[in-house]
Order: structure tokens, then C-alpha cells, then sequence
């Protein structure tokens, strides 16, 4: 990954590739923001003058490159937007300063170094620059064959090192900080990482495979039940789900513990490795980027580590469901019916709607330790997509004050989210006359249906919610601020987050 550092290097004397600073939206024009003084002084005083004759405003995202002032080691400049002004003495907002770090990143991706003299006002505010930054030169080029007879027309690669000015790097609270950020986006990048990875390589198998090494390098304890012992166990969500793929299903049961914890949470996920739809088969345009339907489980998987790596005093148990999706002589068919964990059973009416069935059996085994919590987080529907569109994710669950506080994290950490109800009048569509529920229920309100069908497999009196993020869990369209194509790692900061808030007993 990218490394980073807080340097105290002035911005005329870093050697580097570029000097990023911050441009605001004034009332009259762009304005550089704070932490660029050299640098506008370099250009007497008329670096925004400069700026507007190139075209730029200011606004969110925004990149503009000029040739850095003489006596500046750096040769360039790296202009980016942090859109409209803070008014009077407050500063940017996080989000803001982490978007523009992502996008002036991404805009030099294959540069080896460049400082960012974005305007600072604590350590959280170095934080978010972190984050940016790091979130924003991601790349995913596993699959790209660099250095071969192909040079030059791959990606070319991460921005390799970031040096964030301005800050304090003998403070105690910007260092931790900055190692917070680069702990959690390691983790988050590994994330989007999984969810990239192609199908074909990242089966069942390979992502228990994948924790499971995870889990020994950080003091995590990893259990993997495969498909011998699911069937020993009764998990028929997980198998019936899983019995058309070549590939066999696994359940994943993380857990880190802290001798002083005080709580612990569950975190499942849904690991759908591929979803064809199954029998139901889904048509050509919507089974394209279905590798993606494990983000979920990478989310949760990757929350957990981050947790490990921060030693946060809290209990947190992961939970991945995994399986794949396929049609064959030998899947599930609409109209079986499935004995699930719980001891449920469940007429599939539509194979399609799989995710529901292995998480029924993840939350049933996450419920049988009683945590003082669960949290699933799952692509689990597209009728959420249509509901909040691809950047937000909805909250479900069994807790309003639960539900509010998931919201308030996801927030504070720059992801947007949205509360979500359960009507119960939805409940009765899922009734089947041959079992005791039915996969599928009214076509309206599809999500909130899912999210009722879950709430049947929480146990009695747990505090429970739910995360649809098939909305922003991939991203189809071209990168923005620190968000990358593909894989985003949505969830994973709010996962962590609510570790923290738990562990310090803040949650509100
Ligand atoms: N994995 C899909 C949901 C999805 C859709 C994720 C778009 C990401 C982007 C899920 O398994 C699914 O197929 N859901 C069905 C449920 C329906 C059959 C009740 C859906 O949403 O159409
Ligand atoms: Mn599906
Ligand atoms: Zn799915």
C-alpha cells in the first residue's frame, strides 16, 4: 500500500513529484485555503488569481495541475477543490478534506511522492486527509500484466508515498491519527481487493482460506465449518444455497477478543462469492459485476481485522457466509424446501433471493452467543438500490435508538446511509402454505421484505440491524473523490467505527 507520513518539511523543500493543496469556492472565486501560505506567497500573493484564469472554482473534486513556483523542489502543483468555504473560523469538513485527498491521489497515480499541504485544524482533521489520500490511490491491477510486453498501456500504479504537511508528527494525538487511517484503509483497501478479485479465483474456499490467514497473522481465531460440517450442523440456508456450484459453501467464524472488553458484537456478512441468480437465473446486464455480491463478507471480514489491528476493548465476532450462486443438475429449485439452522423452514420460491437464505443461518449461529449486538451487512437487494440510489446504504432493524446510531457512525465517518422501517403488514407475503416462510414476499417495499424475512432468524431479546449496501458496494460508473471503480469498501469505516464507539462505551 501507499506509505504515508506526517513530515515537517516545508512545501518549497519536499522532494517530490507534486505539492496538493486546497482550493475553496469563495463568493467571488476560488480561494486557497489554509496550509498553502508558501505557496501563494511563492506566487506573490496570486495563486488564486492564477488558478481562476485556469478555469478553476473551487468546487468539490476539482483538479487543476500548475508548474510549481521557482525555488520549489517539487515541478508541480496539484490544485483540488474542497468546495464551498467554511464560513468564519470553522474549518473543512472531514468528508470534504477526505474527498479531495482521494481525488488528488487518484490524479496522480504513478507519481512516486507528493505532499499534501491541505489545510489542518487538529488531528482528526490529519486523519481525514489520511484516509483520503490512502482510499484514493488505490489501485486494483492484480489482474493487469505491467511490466510485461504490455508496459504502458495497464494501470500505472498507486501514488507510492504521501507525505501530509502541516501537521504535528511529534503530537501523540496526529500520530495515532494518522495510524488509525492507515490501519483501517489497509484493511478497507484488502476489502475492495476481495470484491475485485474475479470470481473464478475467489471461491468459498479461497476467501475462508484468505481469513484464515488473516486471522493467524492478528491474533484472530478462525473457525471454518465446510460442507461436511455444515451438513452435520443443519445449515440448510448455507447449503441449500450453495448446493449448485461446483465450489462447496463455508461458514467463517471470526473472533477477536480483548481481555477487558465489556461487549461484544456479531458481524455477519453475506459472501455470495458469484450470484448467477441460481435456477431463477438472472438475465444478461445483471450478472456482470455479481462477484461483487461478497462485499458484505469482505466488509465484515475486514471490519474485524482493523478491530484486531487497533486493539479496540471490545469482543467482536465476524461472521461470513459463503457460497456460490449457480444453477445445475443439483441446486435448489423455486418450490424446495429448506431446513434452515434454526430449525425454520423455508419454501424457495425464488433462488435468486439467496443472500436472505445463507444470512438466516449466520445470524441463527451469531444469536446462539447472545451478543450484546448484531449487525449484518449484506447486498442484498436491488429494490434498495432503487430506493437510495448508489452511494447510500439503508439501515434496518429490531432497535430505533440502534438504528440511529449506526446511521450517526456511518455519518461521522464520511459514508452515507439512510434509516429504513420494517412495516409489519409485508410479514403475511411471506407466508408459504407448505412451510413456515416463504424466500420471497410482495414485490413492493422489496427490501424492507428481506429485512423482515432476517429479523425471523435473530434470537429472542438481540439487538439486531441490518445494512443493505447493494447500492454503494460497487461502483459501476467512473471514480469519485477517494471512491475507486469497482469494489468500494463501503461499510468497512462504519463497521469500525461502531467497534469503537461500543469499545469506549460511546455509543449514543
Ligand atoms: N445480489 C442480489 C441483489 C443485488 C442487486 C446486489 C443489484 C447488487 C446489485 C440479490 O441476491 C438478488 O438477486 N435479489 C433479488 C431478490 C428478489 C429475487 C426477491 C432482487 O433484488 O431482485
Ligand atoms: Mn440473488
Ligand atoms: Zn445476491
Amino acid at each position: 500500500m501507499t506509505a504515508l507520513t506526517l513530515s515537517t518539511s516545508g512545501a518549497s523543500a519536499l522532494r517530490a513529484d507534486a505539492i496538493v493543496i486546497g482550493v475553496g469556492k469563495g463568493a467571488k472565486g476560488p480561494v486557497v485555503a489554509a496550509g498553502a501560505e508558501a505557496v501563494d506567497q511563492a506566487y506573490d500573493g496570486r495563486l488564486a488569481g492564477v488558478l481562476e484564469t485556469l478555469g478553476a472554482s473551487g468546487a468539490e473534486g476539482e483538479v487543476t495541475k500548475v508548474p510549481a513556483p521557482a525555488g520549489f523542489k517539487a515541478p508541480l502543483l496539484v490544485a483540488v477543490g474542497l468546495g464551498a468555504e467554511p464560513d468564519g473560523d470553522a474549518g473543512y469538513r472531514a468528508e470534504a478534506l477526505r474527498r479531495a485527498a482521494g481525488a488528488a491521489a487518484r490524479a496522480l497515480a504513478g507519481a512516486k511522492k507528493a505532499g499534501f499541504a491541505l489545510p489542518l485544524s487538529d488531528a482528526a482533521d490529519a486523519g481525514a486527509v489520511a484516509e483520503g489520500a490512502l482510499l484514493g490511490a488505490y489501485a486494483f491491477d492484480t489482474y493487469k500484466a505491467n511490466g510485461k510486453d504490455t508496459k504502458g498501456k495497464n494501470g500505472k500504479g498507486p501514488l507510492a508515498e504521501v507525505a501530509l504537511l502541516g501537521g504535528k508528527p511529534r503530537d501523540k494525538a496526529y500520530k495515532a491519527a494518522v495510524e488509525r487511517a492507515a490501519t483501517v484503509v489497509g484493511e478497507l483497501n484488502r476489502a475492495r481487493d476481495l470484491v475485485n478479485t474475479p470470481p473464478n479465483d475467489l471461491d468459498p474456499e479461497a476467501f475462508a482460506a484468505v481469513a484464515s490467514a488473516a486471522g493467524k497473522e492478528h491474533g484472530i481465531k478462525v473457525q471454518v465449518l465446510d460442507e461436511k460440517a455444515l451438513a452435520k450442523g443443519g445449515y440448510g440456508g448455507i447449503l441449500g444455497v450453495g448446493a449448485g456450484s461446483a465450489a462447496p459453501p463455508r461458514l467463517v467464524k471470526l473472533s477477536y477478543t480483548h481481555p477487558e472488553a465489556a461487549m461484544h458484537l456479531a458481524y455477519v456478512g453475506k459472501g455470495i462469492t458469484y450470484d448467477s441468480g441460481g435456477i431463477s437465473l438472472k438475465p444478461a446486464g445483471h450478472n456482470e459485476t455479481m462477484k461483487c455480491d461478497m462485499s458484505g463478507a469482505a466488509a465484515v471480514f475486514a471490519a474485524v481485522v482493523a478491530a484486531a489491528r487497533l486493539g479496540l476493548k471490545v469482543n467482536v465476532t465476524g461472521w461470513l457466509a459463503l457460497a456460490e450462486n449457480m444453477p445445475s443438475g443439483t441446486a435448489t429449485r423455486p418450490g424446495d424446501v429448506l431446513r434452515m439452522y434454526s430449525g425454520k423452514t423455508v419454501e424457495v420460491l425464488n433462488t435468486d433471493a439467496e443472500g436472505r437464505l445463507v444470512l438466516a443461518d449466520a445470524l441463527w449461529a451469531a444469536s446462539q452467543e447472545k451478543p450484546d449486538a448484531i449487525v449484518d451487512v449484506a447486498t442484498l437487494t436491488g429494490a434498495m438500490v432503487l430506493a437510495l440510489g448508489n452511494r447510500t446504504f439503508g439501515v434496518m432493524g429490531n432497535d430505533e435508538a440502534f438504528r440511529a446510531a449506526i446511521v450517526d457512525a456511518a455519518e461521522s465517518v464520511g459514508e452515507a446511509s439512510w434509516p429504513m422501517p420494517l412495516p409489519e403488514h409485508l410479514r403475511k407475503g411471506m407466508d408459504s402454505p407448505t412451510a413456515d416462510l416463504a424466500n420471497m414476499g410482495e414485490r413492493m417495499g422489496g427490501g424492507l421484505v428481506a429485512g423482515l424475512f432476517l429479523r425471523e432468524f435473530v434470537g429472542e431479546g438481540i439487538t439486531w440491524a441490518h445494512l443493505d449496501i447493494a447500492g454503494p458496494a460497487f461502483n459501476e460508473g467512473g471514480p469519485f473523490g477517494y471512491t475507486p471503480k469497482g469494489g468500494t469498501g463501503s461499510s468497512v469505516r462504519t463497521l469500525v467505527r461502531l467497534a469503537e464507539l461500543t469499545a469506549s462505551g460511546d455509543l449514543g
